[in-house]
């Protein structure tokens, strides 16, 4: 058990105090949950091997899934990888600091522990200034995976990580709220051709104006083969899971609201668009409108956290577009549904 300590952060100028507390335990091997415009991250010194290996302990974590190292300026960027491809060099400046994370052969500096014992680091340079300004303080890279325990929504708020991690960590900077709300997109350039492994707010359609040519792991839509090797670890674990059942519904508004009022029975929701409320005869959590991948991004997460809250049992969810920043929000939702989709027209499954 550890003593958490909240911190919160009024406003950057004057919470000098408190980012400097939250530093100070950082550099001096603590664990403290920060903000980030995606989600809330479980921060730690990336080159410190015990801290980090207490970062697994803390989130129940497997050890073979790989942290994220963030840092706060370029400099920390060649200090964490072998070397900077003209390619990341591109991504670097268009989307740094940003929601975009670059995998790269790492250096002799990142202990075994962080990065899984693979020979490559996923790096990061977060947006948002609480974040940036702890790493700056604490002066070390940062590994940091989201910080909810292994397996459930991401936090993106001060309160989900106080729910999940209250005595297990030394510190919760209270920040607010996380503006982008699903974690970052992730890229390699360690193999030849730049491949997404994690879509999010930086879209695929984006990343390829940068780069041109981008493959898409297949873990991104589909489920792996758990014999099969992945060049995520983290894509083979069930993720984001409510302890509800998702069932993902694919279909028009239409064939959407048929299904489900036909469908469900008592302690059933729905996980939907505002413009599906009134066709549905269940209660329903509303993840935004549906023309709005953003504000559906931001809502995710706390919408999954809610249908545990509210005890339901059974959660018919809309499936989203997988075009744009909707590529994000199906990657998670489909994990959350751990890979069950329903066609709503012809009531067939495909997983
Ligand atoms: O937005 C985010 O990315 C948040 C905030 C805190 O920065 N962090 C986050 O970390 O989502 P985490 O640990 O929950 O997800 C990191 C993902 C995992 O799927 C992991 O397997 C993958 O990145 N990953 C990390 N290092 C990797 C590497 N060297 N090669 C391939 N995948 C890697
Ligand atoms: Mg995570």
């Amino acid at each position: 058990m550890r003593d958490t300590k909240i911190l919160k952060v009024q406003n950057i100028n004057n919470s000098s105090k408190e980012l400097d507390e939250a530093a100070a335990i950082i550099a001096g091997g603590g664990l403290v949950a920060i903000p980030t415009e995606t989600v809330y991250g479980l921060a730690a010194n990336a080159e410190d091997e015990k801290a980090v290996t207490s970062i697994f302990e803390a989130k129940g974590r497997p050890q073979d899934n790989p942290l994220i190292v963030h840092i706060a300026d370029l400099t920390m960027l060649t200090r964490v990888v072998r070397e900077v491809p003209q390619n990341a060099m591109k991504l670097a400046n268009k989307f740094w600091p940003g929601p975009l994370t670059i995998i790269l052969p790492k250096s002799s500096f990142i202990p075994a522990v962080t990065s899984a014992g693979l020979d490559t680091v996923a790096v990061r340079f977060p947006k948002h200034p609480v974040a940036q300004e702890i790493i700056r303080r604490a002066n070390v890279p940062v590994a940091a995976p989201s910080a909810n325990l292994s397996g459930s929504p991401s936090t993106t708020s001060a309160q989900h990580c106080i729910h999940d991690l209250m005595g297990r960590v030394d510190a919760i900077v209270d920040g607010g709220d996380c503006e982008v709300g699903v974690e970052s997109t992730v890229i390699t350039l360690a193999g030849e051709t730049p491949k997404l492994l994690r879509p999010g707010y930086v879209t695929l359609e984006q990343l390829r104006e940068v780069l041109g040519e981008v493959l898409v792991d297949k873990a991104v839509t589909h489920q792996p083969d758990p014999n099969a090797k992945v060049s995520s670890p983290g894509m083979k674990y069930k993720h984001y899971a409510p302890k509800c059942k998702v069932i993902l519904v694919d279909g028009t508004q239409t064939q959407y609201a048929d299904y489900v009022n036909s469908h469900h029975t008592d302690g059933e929701f729905a996980l939907c668009y505002n413009e599906d409320v009134p066709f549905l005869r269940c209660p329903s959590i509303s993840i935004g409108a549906e023309n709005n991948q953003a504000e559906q991004a931001v809502k995710l997460f706390d919408s999954l956290r809610r249908l545990d809250e509210e005890g339901a049992q059974v959660v018919y969810a809309r499936c989203p577009k997988q075009s744009g920043v909707g590529l994000a929000l199906y990657n998670r939702l489909i994990r959350a549904a751990a890979f069950q989709v329903v066609h709503a027209a012809s009531g067939t499954e495909q997983v």
